[in-house]
């Protein structure tokens, strides 16, 4: 039995110079020391022996036990630190190595485009007025003097969320939440988004974009209109600019008008951009019907103002030649970054 003990030991210290990991160690542990270990097994079996046997055996026997546990727990904290060194080592991060470059994003051309209008604007004194696109049928046709009958007021033209509520078609009811908060002098632009139902195509998006304007003042006439216009078309579209008004209808508006500008591509000759007529049209504009000016109780007698309403699609399509207007929508960054 004292062999056996022996060879238990001899055998449980090679195994043990051997075992790597927690797991390699645990098993000789429960191999040796275990329930049905090779050790407990032997002290179990001392029951039988004669007295004297028992006490050098148990001796003996209580001796390798020590020993062994001994060798174990120092194996458990060997295999512990060797674990810890080895995750520290594979979760080590290199400070010296370089920082992953940012890459800085670019405008969109629908944002570049809408800032640059509205920079002409405000540096002729206007602020910006805002409006939500969710709109009251009031706000975007009746106030605007578009009565009942208005072809625009049809469902094929409009998404309408309720009878009395619908997505704005225009900028222009940001006109009407303007004048019944302010008095005047009234001198604001509101660029925003736009919705119709339209079938997308090369030209036509259900959503877009326009930019209004609204003047509002005492002796304001269509001279400050034509001034303000061409004023602006120069500082957009470079100082040989010229501009032309055509008459026109919008319900809000009377007189109306169609401002175009000479083209920028040709200087006016005819090309492929103005298709051959030297002029490009631009935006809508007029007087501000009187009926309009009441909504906002504002006195007609004393008051006059113009508006104006263009698109930024429209106005960027011609200034970076992009032909296809959901270009703008795709956000393919092979088209978006070419404005950098
Ligand atoms: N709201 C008009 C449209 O969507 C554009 C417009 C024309 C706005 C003339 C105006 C204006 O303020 O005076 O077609």
């Amino acid at each position: 039995m004292q062999d056996q003990l022996n060879r238990i030991l001899e055998e449980a210290k090679a195994q043990l110079a051997k075992a790597a990991t927690h797991a390699e160690t645990e098993e000789i542990r429960v191999k040796v020391l275990g329930k049905k270990g090779e050790l407990t097994q032997i002290l179990r079996g001392m029951g039988k022996l004669s007295p004297e046997e028992k006490k050098t055996t148990g001796q003996l026997a209580n001796k390798v036990r020590n020993e062994i546990e001994t060798i174990l727990n120092e194996k458990f904290e060997a295999v512990k630190a060797a674990a810890k060194e080895a995750q520290f080592k594979a979760e080590k991060i290199d400070v010296t190595e370089p920082g992953k470059p940012a890459t800085i994003g670019v405008k969109h051309p629908l944002t570049i485009t809408i800032e640059e209008i509205s920079r002409v604007f405000m540096n002729m004194g206007f602020s910006i007025a805002e409006g939500p696109e969710v709109e009251t049928v009031f706000n975007n046709f009746d106030a605007l003097n578009a009565g009942p009958n208005h072809p625009a007021r049809d469902m094929t033209d409009t998404f309408y969320i309720t009878d009395d509520v619908l997505l704005r078609t225009q900028t222009s009811p940001v006109q009407v939440r303007t004048l019944m908060k302010q008095k005047p002098p009234i001198k604001v632009i509101s660029p925003g988004r736009c919705f119709r139902c339209d079938t997308p195509d090369a030209t036509h998006s259900p959503m877009f974009h326009q930019i209004e304007g609204l003047v509002v003042d005492e002796g304001i006439t269509m001279a400050d209109l034509k001034g303000t216009l061409d004023s602006f078309a120069k500082q957009l579209f470079g100082s040989k600019t010229k501009t032309k008004f055509r008459p026109h209808h919008f319900p809000f508006t009377e007189p109306s008008a169609e401002m175009d500008v000479s083209c920028f591509k040709c200087g006016g000759k005819g090309c492929r951009v103005c298709k051959g007529s030297g002029w490009i049209e631009i935006l809508g504009c007029g007087m501000v019907h009187p009926n309009v000016l009441k909504v906002g109780g504002i006195d007609t007698e004393k008051y006059t103002g113009f508006a104006l309403g263009m698109g930024v699609e429209r106005v960027a399509m011609l200034k970076y030649g992009v032909d296809d207007i959901r270009l703008f929508y795709e956000n393919d960054m092979r088209f978006i970054n070419q404005f950098k």
